[in-house]
């Protein structure tokens, strides 16, 4: 009998998960013969039945330019189940599974990584739009989500150069301003602004007054959801972060959005200059992914199988340069990716 392994996908869908899905099948079946089971709707999938599905290569078929998962996704966190551990152990047993690659961001990883010291056999694919997963260079999802933002930045110039307006883009990034940096220096932004360095208000409408005043009749600013504001008040030294709503996720996380709005008042009442906002949202994550995206999924999915054949679990495939290569999930999971100085400083050379 040959052998059974599952894939799973958890978290914020994102492109490039059906590549990765397509290639482990195809890795899997052409290379191994290992069968393939798809665990539906992230880690709730392995927890509970009726959750599962035969993947063969024609269900994978005609899936690589689609955005989103055919393996639907939660935020499922196991460890705040009620014997969530236990089922999942006892569910893998009765699959029948001698391994499962999980592919998420860090929500999803952390799971498979203190998964793998219960005695989980599991190996971990990076995802995520915001890039911030430490030990890879990049995830994907990332270059489509960069790609919609900046044509988003490009598209606001017109209003903005028409109306004299400054105009602020929000833009994903929950710890970090990867999608921001990237699509605002891109873009040609004027002002950008990361969950890393704190928006000093009465900084930024100086430079834009600044600018304008140089007869640059318009500004865009690009805004990281996770970007905090500095209390410009003296006695305080707080920073503040915009929620949408407090509550927290089965990871802790708050739902973030809406410094777009928050920012654009504040500049429009210190400057007198008219402001507008937009928020992309789930636009940066929807329909078709990139080239580059769906070339990653390919060899992270491929790699995933290779680990998985090796033994090597409790790992994750990254990329390094243009190699892929496999990192401990225990020591990506102790860090996050932040934006580097020399990156930022460069970002700055653009400001005003
Ligand atoms: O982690 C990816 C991400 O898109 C973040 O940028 C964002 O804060 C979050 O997911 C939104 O999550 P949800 O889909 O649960 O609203």
């Amino acid at each position: 009998m040959s052998e059974k392994i599952g894939i799973l996908t958890g978290g914020g869908d994102c492109p490039g998960l059906n590549a990765v899905i397509r290639a482990v099948v195809r890795k899997s079946i052409r290379k191994y013969n290992y069968e393939v089971l798809g665990i539906l709707q992230g880690w709730r999938g392995l927890m509970d039945y009726g959750l599962t599905e035969e993947l063969n290569l024609d269900k994978v078929s005609g899936i690589i330019h689609r955005g989103g998962t055919i393996l639907k996704t939660s935020r499922t966190n196991p460890f705040k189940e009620k014997d969530g551990v236990k089922r999942i152990l006892e569910k893998r047993m009765s699959l029948g599974l001698s391994a499962v690659i999980a592919v998420g961001g860090e929500d999803t990883l952390s799971v498979a990584a203190k998964l793998h010291e219960e005695g989980l056999e599991v190996v971990g694919v990076p995802k995520t739009i915001d890039n911030d997963i430490w030990g890879t260079d990049y995830t994907f999802g990332f270059d489509t989500a960069v790609n919609i933002a900046m044509d988003a930045i490009d598209r606001v110039h017109t209003t903005a150069e028409s109306h004299n307006r400054v105009m602020v883009v929000e833009v994903m990034g929950r710890h970090t301003g990867w999608i921001a940096i990237e699509a605002g220096i891109a873009g040609g932004a004027d002002f950008i602004f990361i969950p890393e360095k704190p928006v000093d208000l009465n900084k930024v409408c100086d430079a834009i007054c600044k600018r304008h005043a140089r007869g640059r009749n318009f500004s865009v600013v690009v805004v990281a959801e996770g970007a905090k504001i500095a209390n410009d008040a003296k006695d305080k030294k707080e920073e503040m972060v915009v929620v949408q709503d407090e509550k927290l996720d089965a990871f802790g996380h708050v739902r973030l959005g809406g410094i777009g709005k928050v920012l654009a008042t504040e500049i429009e009442k210190r400057t007198g200059y008219e402001t507008r906002f937009v928020i992309l949202g789930y636009i940066q994550r929807g329909g078709t992914p990139t080239a580059f995206d769906r070339m990653l999924g390919t060899r992270f999915g491929v790699a995933a199988v290779d680990l998985v054949h090796q033994g090597e679990f409790g790992k994750m495939v990254s990329l390094r340069g243009n190699q892929i290569v496999s990192v401990d999930l225990k020591e990506v999971m102790s860090k996050t990716k932040h934006i580097d100085d020399d990156l930022y400083d460069m970002a700055e050379l653009f400001f005003g």
